[in-house]
C-alpha cells in the first residue's frame, strides 16, 4: 500500500491545520514513510469560506457519513469534536474497516472503552495523541518511551486557557473575569468557557493519562474536579508572597501494595506549587505533563497544548505511525492504551475523601478576639496540624483574611473540619481551599 487515502471529518481550526500539513508537508512525510498520504475527501457542515488551502482534487462532502462508509478511504481523521455525532462517525468508520485518528479527548474519555474493543474486533488502529497535551507527544512517551516503568505519578497542566488566565492574573494583578474576557477576545477561550475553566477538559485528559499510566480502564466520571473561577487576584498575590503559584493541575497517583495497583487517585483542581518547581515555570497557554517512573525517575513534556498547527502536528504523527505499518500490520503498533487489552484492569478510583494533601485555607473572618483560637481548636480536634497561621491585616470589627497552611491530612478530615469552621458566626462562607503539591522542591 504505497498510497494511504485519508478522509477528514471537520474542517475547523484543527481540520484546517491537518489539511495544511497533508498538502504542504507531503514530500517530507513521504520521505519519512516511504509511502504517500493523500487527502482524498473532506467533510464539514459548512464548506463555504476560504481556509487558505488549495483543496482542488479533494472530494468535498457536506455529510460525514459519506466518508466513513466510502470504499476508497483507508483512514479517517475525526476533528468534529464533542460526544455525538463524533462517536457514531468513528464507530461507523471502524465498522467499515477504516483506521481512525482523533483529537477528541471528550470522545476518548467517555467512549474510549467502547471504541478500543470495536477497533480491535475490526483489526484497525485508533490514534488520539492530539487529545492530550495538543502538540506535545506525551501519550507516545508514556506508551512507548516509558513502557518499562511502573508509573508513580502523573501531573499535568493540561488546559492552555486556564494556564493563560492564571498567568495573566499573576503577572498583571488582574481579576479573573477581566482576564477571561481578554482570553475570549484573543481566541484562547471559547464563548462558553465552562469545560475549560471548570476543569472538565483537564479531567477528560487526566482520565486518559491515568488509564494509560496504570493499565486501568478510563473512569472519567470519577475524577474529582474543581475549576479556577473562584480564584481572585488577591489570592494569587497572597500565595506569591508565600513562595507559591497557583496552577490548575490534573493529578493521578496509584495506591496498592507489592506493585499491584489497587486504587487510583485522580483529581483536578487549582493547586499550590512552589515557584521553584519546574511545573510552576510553565506559563501562558503552554501545557506540561510530568510523569515519574520507578526506573526513569522524573520526566517532563512541555509545549503548545492547543492551536491549529501544534495539534495538527500530533494528529499527523498518529496518521504516520499507522500508515507505516499498513497494509495489515496494526498488531505491530503499541496498544492504544499502552497495555494489551486483556491486561487492562477495572481499578477503583480512590474516593476523594481518602486522598491525602497539604492545604492552604483562606478564610474571611470578623477581626475580633478568639476567632483564630476557635478555628485552630476545631482543626486540632480533627488532628490537623498547622504549618502556619497568617493574619496580615488588622481591622477591628471588619472582615479580614486569615491564611492557614495545614500539614498533610485526608480530604475527608479537612472537609469535616471546614464544615464546623464555616458554622462559626465570625467566619464568612467565602472560603478558598487550595491543595498543595511540593514536587520534592
Ligand atoms: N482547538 C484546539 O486547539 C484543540 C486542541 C486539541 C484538541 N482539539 C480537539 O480537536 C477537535 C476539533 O477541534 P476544533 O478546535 O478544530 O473545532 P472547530 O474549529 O469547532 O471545528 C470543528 C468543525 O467540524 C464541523 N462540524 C461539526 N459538526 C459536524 C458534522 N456533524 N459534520 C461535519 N462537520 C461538522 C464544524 O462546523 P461548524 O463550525 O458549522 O460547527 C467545524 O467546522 C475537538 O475534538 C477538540 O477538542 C482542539
Amino acid at each position: 500500500m504505497n498510497e494511504i487515502r485519508v478522509g477528514l471529518l471537520g474542517l475547523g481550526t484543527i481540520g484546517t491545520g491537518v489539511a495544511r500539513i497533508l498538502i504542504e508537508q507531503q514530500e517530507l512525510m513521504s520521505r519519512r514513510l516511504g509511502k504517500t498520504l493523500r487527502l482524498a475527501a473532506v467533510a464539514d457542515r459548512n464548506l463555504e469560506g476560504d481556509r487558505g488551502l488549495d483543496l482542488s482534487g479533494v472530494r468535498m462532502c457536506s455529510d460525514a457519513q459519506d466518508i466513513v462508509t466510502a470504499g476508497d478511504i483507508d483512514l479517517v481523521i475525526e476533528l468534529i469534536g464533542g460526544y455525538e455525532p463524533a462517536r457514531s462517525f468513528v464507530a461507523t468508520a471502524i465498522e467499515h474497516g477504516k483506521h481512525v485518528v482523533t483529537a477528541n479527548k471528550a470522545l476518548i474519555a467517555k467512549h474510549g472503552e467502547e471504541l478500543f474493543p470495536l477497533a480491535r474486533k475490526h483489526g484497525v488502529a485508533i490514534g488520539f495523541e492530539a487529545a492530550v497535551g495538543g502538540g506535545i507527544p506525551c501519550l507516545k512517551a508514556l506508551r512507548e518511551g516509558l513502557a518499562a516503568n511502573a508509573v508513580e505519578s502523573v501531573y499535568g497542566i493540561l488546559n492552555g486557557t486556564c494556564n493563560f488566565i492564571l498567568t495573566k492574573m499573576e503577572n498583571e494583578g488582574a481579576d479573573y473575569a477581566e482576564v477571561l474576557k481578554e482570553a475570549q477576545e484573543l481566541g484562547y477561550a471559547e464563548a462558553d468557557p465552562t469545560f475549560d475553566v471548570e476543569g472538565v477538559d483537564t479531567a477528560h485528559k487526566l482520565s486518559i493519562l491515568a488509564s494509560m499510566a496504570f493499565g486501568s480502564r478510563i473512569r472519567f466520571d470519577e475524577v474529582f474536579t474543581e475549576g479556577i473561577s473562584n480564584i481572585t487576584a488577591a489570592d494569587i498575590e497572597a500565595v506569591r508572597e508565600l513562595g507559591y503559584r497557583i496552577k490548575l493541575l490534573g493529578i493521578a497517583k496509584p495506591h496498592g501494595q507489592n506493585g499491584q495497583v489497587e486504587s487510583i487517585e485522580m483529581h483536578v483542581h487549582p493547586t499550590l506549587v512552589p515557584v521553584e518547581a519546574q511545573i510552576a515555570q510553565v506559563s501562558d497557554s503552554y501545557n506540561a505533563v510530568q510523569v515519574s517512573g520507578d526506573f526513569v525517575e522524573h520526566t517532563m513534556y512541555f509545549g503548545r497544548g492547543a492551536g491549529e498547527r501544534p495539534t495538527a502536528s500530533a494528529v499527523m504523527a498518529d496518521v504516520m505511525d499507522i500508515a507505516r505499518v499498513l497494509p495489515g500490520g496494526v498488531e505491530y503498533l503499541a496498544p492504544p492504551m499502552a497495555y494489551v487489552e486483556e491486561e487492562r484492569r477495572d481499578v477503583a478510583t480512590l474516593p476523594m475523601a481518602d486522598v491525602e494533601c497539604e492545604y492552604y485555607i483562606r478564610l474571611m473572618v470578623n477581626d475580633e478576639p478568639g476567632v483564630i483560637a476557635a478555628v485552630t481548636s476545631i482543626l486540632a480536634d480533627q488532628r490537623i496540624s498547622l504549618e502556619a497561621v497568617l493574619q496580615k491585616e488588622r481591622h477591628a470589627g471588619h472582615q479580614v483574611p486569615i491564611i492557614l497552611m495545614a500539614h498533610e491530612t485526608t480530604e475527608g478530615n479537612l472537609q469535616a473540619a471546614m464544615a464546623r469552621i464555616t458554622e462559626l458566626a465570625a467566619v464568612n462562607e467565602n472560603v478558598l481551599i487550595l491543595r498543595k503539591e511540593s514536587f520534592g522542591a
